[in-house]
């Protein structure tokens, strides 16, 4: 008699299980700037790096990078080393990190500057991205999923706009409200380059995308409306258009109230929290939309200890019964003690 045809079933990655609506074993848990900085291994390769870019362009260095943090700590999931400046770069905006100091950017003030931006070398420009989740992707195993990510329109263009981080985003903001029309050509080009991209890393082997909206707290709530909800629903559109399945995290940190109108105006599947959001508020409003993920403070993190332990509990107690992801509600600060981030999981894992 022939043996019936052994099923394979496709292995179930807890982080997935939770952003699908499904119950998981455990509650899955990722860091934002899981790979970065406070990593000593990671500061090992830096120095034998000529900078960010040329880290997050190598596929077999980004590849490294992303997999230190899994390697160390099991995280359920890795997110891909790049930034969410590689946009402006592949559109030909100058781009370069300074060591102690951030991005820095030709700043675009008029529309003779963003006339000169095209995309004949997005693709060019963001192979070795591609290349990098592909390798990943044949090294992870199957419990871990595997990231991708690109920052929101809105927070890319505040980059663009002021040539780097801002205070008051005085720049980005004046061409809002006083240039609207030119304001929403840089935002559409976004658009498009931003759905093209994550697409490609769906396509390259992410099995779920983030979008880092992280100066959505500067919009007052009718420019949030149009610069953040507006242009992030055309991608999550366009992303689920060629692949419906695909969950996509949005992450508006510092939208406080406005993060009820996001989850029911993007399309997003799931909401990062920062930490400034109640978690009891967010259990009850947030939670019964869509899983969520946070939200605990990097800098409790860093403190470690009692206070670490206390405000796990409180972000375990509120959120732990309804669909959780347990993050940050922002990255991990570089001067944050190793020790503590095992504390951390050791927690999670207790
Ligand atoms: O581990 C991960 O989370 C993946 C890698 C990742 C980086 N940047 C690497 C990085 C991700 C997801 C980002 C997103 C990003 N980049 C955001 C959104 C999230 C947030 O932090 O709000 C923003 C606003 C940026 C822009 C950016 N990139 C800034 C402002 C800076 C300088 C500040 C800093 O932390 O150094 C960067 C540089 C950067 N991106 C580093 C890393 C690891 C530091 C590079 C280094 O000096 O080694």
């Amino acid at each position: 008699m022939n043996q019936p045809a052994r099923k394979t079933i496709a292995p179930s990655k807890p982080f997935l299980e939770v952003l699908n609506g499904n119950q998981s074993n455990h509650i899955p848990f990722w860091f934002m700037r899981q790979a970065g900085r406070y990593l000593p291994e990671y500061r090992e390769l830096r120095t034998r790096k000529n900078g960010f870019l040329d880290m997050a362009f190598n596929p077999d260095a980004a590849c490294e990078i992303t997999l230190q943090p899994i390697h160390r700590f099991g995280m359920d999931a890795a997110i891909i080393f790049s930034d969410i400046l590689v946009i402006p770069h592949a559109l030909g905006q100058s781009l370069d990190f300074v060591a102690g100091e951030g991005p820095k950017l030709d700043p675009i003030r008029d529309g003779s500057a963003l006339a000169k931006l095209n995309t004949d070398q997005l693709e060019s420009r963001l192979t070795p991205v591609y290349e990098a989740l592909s390798k990943v992707s044949g090294e992870l195993d199957d419990k871990t999923a595997l990231i991708g990510f690109a920052g929101a329109p809105w927070t890319v263009a505040t980059y663009m706009v002021e040539g780097g981080g801002s205070k008051d985003f005085s720049n980005v903001k004046k061409m809002a409200y006083g240039q609207p029309e030119l304001f929403s050509t840089m935002i559409d080009l976004l658009v498009e380059s931003t759905a093209h991209y994550l697409i490609k890393q769906i396509e390259a082997g992410a099995e779920t995308l983030q979008i880092f909206d992280s100066w959505a707290g500067a919009l007052d709530s009718d420019e949030f409306q149009k610069w953040a909800i507006e242009p992030t629903k055309k991608i999550v559109d366009l992303v689920k258009t060629s692949h419906p399945d695909i969950p996509i995290i949005g992450f508006p940190k510092g939208a406080g109230y406005n993060y009820i109108a996001y989850a029911e105006g993007t399309g997003v599947t799931a909401l990062g929290l920062d930490s400034q959001v109640p978690t009891k508020w967010a259990a009850q409003a947030l939670q019964p939309l869509m899983p969520v993920q946070g939200n605990l403070d990097p800098m409790a993190l860093l403190a470690g200890g009692d206070a670490l332990k206390l405000a796990v509990e409180r972000v375990l107690g509120d959120l732990s019964d309804g669909q959780f992801v347990f993050n940050l509600g922002h990255g991990i600060h570089k001067d944050t003690p190793v020790e503590h981030v095992e504390e951390l999981i050791g927690l999670l894992r207790s």
